[in-house]
């Protein structure tokens, strides 16, 4: 069956001061010295602590990312971070379509489909994220949901290899619960089926991580689910122990 190299992303979210930048050497000196296994690490900080991020990642396998980009390159939007300038800072990644941007920035699907259109020609790769609520959940529509979010935020047939899906439960971020092994598997393998019909001959490639409450007491039985390619960490990825007790289970 399809196994990509899988990926451990951390999402620092509002957190982290120059003083945190101690965490993300403590990444890359583990993960060059191995301790990662066979994962790809990926880490995005707040765009503040890009720049100086950097010169830490260097001439490490540790990928920085950012946490969200404008749709334009450049010009007269206050307050907003392109996708190039993310990529100018030293990012190779960036986060989309994150639930808490999609809930209290009203991001609509339609949104991201241009950031991550946006990412592509700044030459970086987009992690995507998509997940139901609670209530989504309850009422038996978490599959439409998916369907929907994975239908309007991709950017059709001129995606590439440099695509990653986050599916993350609205209610399982921050909160400690996650969904059974079973349900997660279910997902996974119906974004896989969609990914394959939105995107044919290339679905095969992207790879699919699960987020929400990833720690590392649970990321091994995780990681362990069929269809699920890596994670992204929240939480657990701002101290560089758990974060790499997670990454080490691949
Ligand atoms: O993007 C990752 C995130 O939303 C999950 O957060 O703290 O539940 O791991 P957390």
């Amino acid at each position: 069956p399809h196994r990509p190299r899988p990926l451990v992303a951390g999402n620092w979210k509002m957190n982290g001061l120059r003083r945190d930048l101690g965490e993300i050497a403590a990444i890359c000196a583990a993960v060059g010295a191995g301790d990662a296994g066979q994962a790809e690490i990926v880490i995005c900080p707040p765009a503040t602590l890009l720049m100086a991020a950097a010169p830490i990642c260097k001439g490490s396998p540790v990928a920085l990312g950012g946490q969200d980009c404008h749709i334009e390159a450049s010009g007269p939007f206050t307050g907003e971070i392109s996708a190039e300038m993310l990529k100018d800072a030293g990012a190779e990644f960036v986060i989309l379509g994150h639930s808490e941007r999609r809930l209290d920035h009203y991001e609509h699907d339609h949104l991201i489909q241009e950031k991550t259109k946006a990412a592509y020609r700044a030459g970086l790769s987009a992690i995507v994220c998509i997940g139901e609520t609670r209530a989504e959940r309850e009422a038996g529509e978490a599959l439409p949901v998916i369907a929907a979010q994975l239908a309007g935020s991709l950017p059709g047939l001129s995606t590439s290899e440099r695509l990653v899906i986050a599916y993350e439960p609205v209610w399982a971020i921050g909160t400690g619960l996650t969904p059974t092994l079973g349900e997660i598997a279910e997902m996974h393998r119906f974004i896989r089926l969609r990914l394959d019909q939105l995107l044919p001959q290339q679905g095969v490639k992207i790879r699919i991580l699960y987020g929400g409450s990833v720690k590392p007491g649970n990321a091994a039985e995780l990681m362990a689910v069929d269809g699920v390619d890596g994670a992204l960490v929240g939480g657990a990825s701002l101290t560089s122990a758990d974060f790499m007790s997670i990454a080490a289970v691949y």
